[in-house]
């Protein structure tokens, strides 16, 4: 049995029970729509990120990486457009004081809250300042970046003076972006500060944006199965011209049914000329290409693909989670694809207090960690122990007992999904596992 209703307030509170998320400055009473990733969400967020730079940056020909910084000129942001263009309308309520933004409410005229009456609207700056330098009034001011884009434009020719790339390439780069988002909420999914994977795809000016734009929705496409989620449940909307970003001549946003509803995971974005443009213009810099097959000399136009890790992170979780009965009880169950999972294999000696079976359950646990992330459980009892590794999405618990040690050197391996558990020589585990785990 699925459980669809409430599973958000079920997933947060699992988030923070087993180590996934925790709320940011908890002990301080908090910051709003900030929050640490734990032991298990460090993993699992390390997992997105390590499959994403395999599929989209290895696995292609056309492909290269940047680690570009987070602070970074504030002319790199006059130029970009983001300083004049990147703000939002924001109403404040007279009565109860909350903000917010009047084009994502469903009746602009009244509070949601309250039903109080609204100020009028100002436009306010979705990046946050900072100032660069000991003292704050002579500091130079400039912004966390909020998006990691940026950085492949100003380092376009760095790129094509260092390395072999030939257009049609592109470069990708995931890292932390800020956004001084006023309508925040639904956990990790809107927060202050979260991390982006984005790819910009250099294309000439005469090549044919529209097919080179599907083959990379397709290929997006192509990450849903990767990391176990449904295909079925991603949806592509085409953004009309006033809702697009300023810089983009087409956008589409790949929405996907969360439990609070639909809404943006990914998005891919045709942005022209638009950025290398600019920057040419205010840095004095010539951003041409010397297109060698076409003997001419021109500036590329980009397509990017863009994706949120932390809402990665989220869909991975809702579409993981699971409420069965068993046995009059409930089982707590994250179907986690085995790519994804924090931890691939549990081990355990079926008693704690007998150190044949712990040592044996040491070594097998040594052997195999050179391989997956495991963990080693002797807490509580076996059925504990396989409560915490389904709540925590272990694809495979490894348990040796009595007849292991004395009878036939087998242990017992339990499917996390299925339940169904088979005996396998010690030595044909790292064939049986192998054979498991694809990536
Ligand atoms: N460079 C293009 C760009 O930044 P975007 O659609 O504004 O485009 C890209 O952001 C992705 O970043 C989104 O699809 C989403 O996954 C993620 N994202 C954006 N704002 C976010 C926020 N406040 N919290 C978490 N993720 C966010």
């Amino acid at each position: 049995m699925k459980q669809e209703e409430n599973s958000m307030e079920k997933i947060v509170s699992l988030c923070k029970r087993r180590g996934f998320v925790f709320p940011g400055s908890e002990i301080y009473g908090g910051l709003a729509n900030t929050y640490d990733y734990g032991p298990l969400g460090v993993e699992l967020k390390n997992n997105i990120k390590r499959l994403w730079w395999k599929y989209f940056i290895h696995d292609r020909k056309d492909m290269v990486g940047l680690d570009g910084g987070i602070l970074m000129s504030p002319k790199i942001w006059e130029a970009s457009g983001h300083v004049k263009n990147f703000k939002d309308p924001l109403v404040e309520c007279k009565k109860c004081h909350k903000r917010f933004r009047p084009d994502k409410l469903e009746d602009p005229s009244k509070c949601p809250e309250c039903g109080g009456k609204f100020t009028g609207e100002r436009m306010f700056s979705g990046m946050f300042k900072t100032t660069i330098g000991p003292i704050e009034e002579e500091g130079l001011v400039s912004y966390l970046r909020p998006e990691t884009a940026q950085a492949i434009f100003v380092n376009f020719k760095n790129i094509l003076n260092s390395t072999n790339v030939k257009i049609p390439f592109g470069i990708g780069q995931m890292g932390k972006a800020f956004r001084n988002e006023i309508t925040t909420g639904n956990f990790i999914f809107r927060t202050l500060e979260f991390e982006q994977m984005e790819i910009e795809y250099f294309i000439s000016p005469h090549a044919k944006w529209k097919e080179i734009f599907e083959a990379w929705v397709e290929y997006m496409h192509g990450f849903m199965y990767i990391i176990g989620l449904e295909r079925e449940k991603m949806h592509d909307v085409e953004i009309g011209e006033k809702d697009r970003a300023f810089y983009s001549k087409r956008t589409i946003d790949m929405e996907y049914d969360f439990p609070f509803g639909q809404d943006e995971l990914w998005a891919i974005a045709y942005r022209t000329d638009y950025d290398l443009k600019q920057h040419q213009e205010e840095s004095g810099q010539d951003l041409q290409y010397f297109d060698d097959e076409a003997k001419e000399k021109y500036v590329p136009h980009v397509i990017e693909p863009t994706f949120g890790v932390d809402r990665t992170l989220l869909a991975i979780l809702t579409a993981a989670y699971y409420e069965e009965e068993m046995e009059g009880e409930k089982r707590v169950v994250l179907k986690l694809h085995h790519n994804v999972a924090p931890y691939k294999i549990a081990v355990f000696p079926l008693l704690r207090n007998k150190p044949q079976l712990v040592d044996k359950a040491k070594d097998i646990f040594n052997e195999l960690k050179k391989n997956w992330r495991c963990e080693f459980d002797d807490n509580g009892n076996i059925g504990k122990r396989y409560r915490r590794q389904d709540e925590i999405g272990t694809p495979y618990c490894v348990t040796v007992d009595f007849e292991t040690l004395e009878k036939d050197n087998k242990v017992t391996i339990r499917d996390r999904d299925s339940m169904k558990q088979e005996r396998v020589a010690v030595s044909e585990l790292e064939n049986y596992f192998s054979k498991k785990f694809s990536i």
